[in-house]
């Protein structure tokens, strides 16, 4: 369903010990959560946070909660009040995996993927009673937004070159039907390249259906939430590690590092972020883009 990225990696950073504590913010299928809680055996404990309820029924049938798994359905973002709402403590670890799972991409039939034809949805949480998420879909920013904001979020979040024209196209057949699918999309963002453009070796609906995932999710907004909390909430010599899968991502959790660092409350582990090895990307291509970064809390 989802193979772990970097999975040993992880573990060898995380360093996880019998009697241990960790939280898992981004649980998933519970991929690198399973493995932790292998080696923190017989008392310790795993708080495994995530946002999709879905993904949660389909896991809680398989890993055993007498193994010491904690599971709650919320968004890390919330991450301080989670674990006083839990009382769990004290904690050495904390994991984000941010990436997309397979699944979303193969499964949910959200529109995660340019290569579907779907509706264009891309939520991966929907609000329920437990999860208060914002509950804004693709679909209503790309038939609703001013084209300035579109052409900003394909800018910012996707590095898209070509935000404007395609920002135009879409405000322009929108006024003739809704855009409700993928494919109705992809369309329109082929079109706006210029005739003479070279496509590279990425599809040329990437950048766009990466910058509409992050605003449909406030992706980024919720990383910048959650790496101060993070750090108040670890124990002394408690370790954080983020895998991010691009370079916005990858930015924020850099910066947030050095600062700390720099104020001697972190210490980086990772001079370089750590990349999966030639064997992991055969396996499963998807980790080719992922970076590890951990640090200790001083
Ligand atoms: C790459 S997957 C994690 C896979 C997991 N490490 C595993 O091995 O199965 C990322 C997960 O984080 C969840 N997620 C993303 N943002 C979240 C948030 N703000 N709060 C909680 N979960 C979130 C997604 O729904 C997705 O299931």
């Amino acid at each position: 369903m989802h193979i772990p990225v970097l999975l040993k990696e992880v573990l060898e950073f995380l360093n996880p010990k019998p009697n241990e504590n960790f939280v898992d913010c981004t649980f998933g299928f519970g991929g690198h959560s399973e493995a932790i809680l292998e080696k923190i055996k017989p008392h310790g404990k795993v708080l495994g946070i995530e946002w999709d309820n879905e993904k949660l029924k389909i896991k809680n049938e398989k890993l055993k909660i007498e193994q010491g798994l904690i599971l709650v359905n919320d968004s890390y973002a919330n991450l301080k009040d989670i674990i006083k709402r839990e009382k769990l403590g004290p904690i050495n670890g904390i994991l984000l995996d941010l990436g997309l799972s397979s699944w979303e991409i193969e499964n949910s039939g959200k529109g995660f993927s340019f290569q579907k034809d779907e509706p264009l949805d891309m939520r991966y949480a929907v609000q329920s009673s437990k999860c208060k998420v914002k509950s804004l879909t693709a679909r209503e920013i790309i038939n609703e937004w001013g084209e300035e904001d579109l052409a900003r979020i394909f800018q910012e979040y996707g590095q898209e070159r070509f935000a404007k024209n395609i920002a135009r196209n879409i405000v322009e057949v929108r006024l003739q039907q809704p855009i409700e699918t993928t494919f109705q999309l992809v369309d329109i963002i082929r079109k706006s390249f210029p005739r003479s453009y070279k496509f590279g070796k990425a599809h040329f609906a990437t950048r766009v259906f990466q910058a509409l995932r992050i605003a449909v999710n406030s992706e980024l907004d919720n990383l910048k939430a959650v790496l101060p909390q993070a750090l108040e909430v670890l124990e002394k010599n408690g370790r954080i590690a983020v895998i991010a899968f691009h370079s916005l991502e990858d930015a924020i959790v850099k910066k947030f590092f050095k600062e700390q660092a720099k104020s001697n409350t972190l210490q980086i582990l990772t001079k370089k972020p750590i990349m999966a090895s030639r064997e992991e990307i055969k396996q499963n291509p998807k980790s080719r883009s992922a970076k590890l970064r951990v640090a200790i809390k001083s």
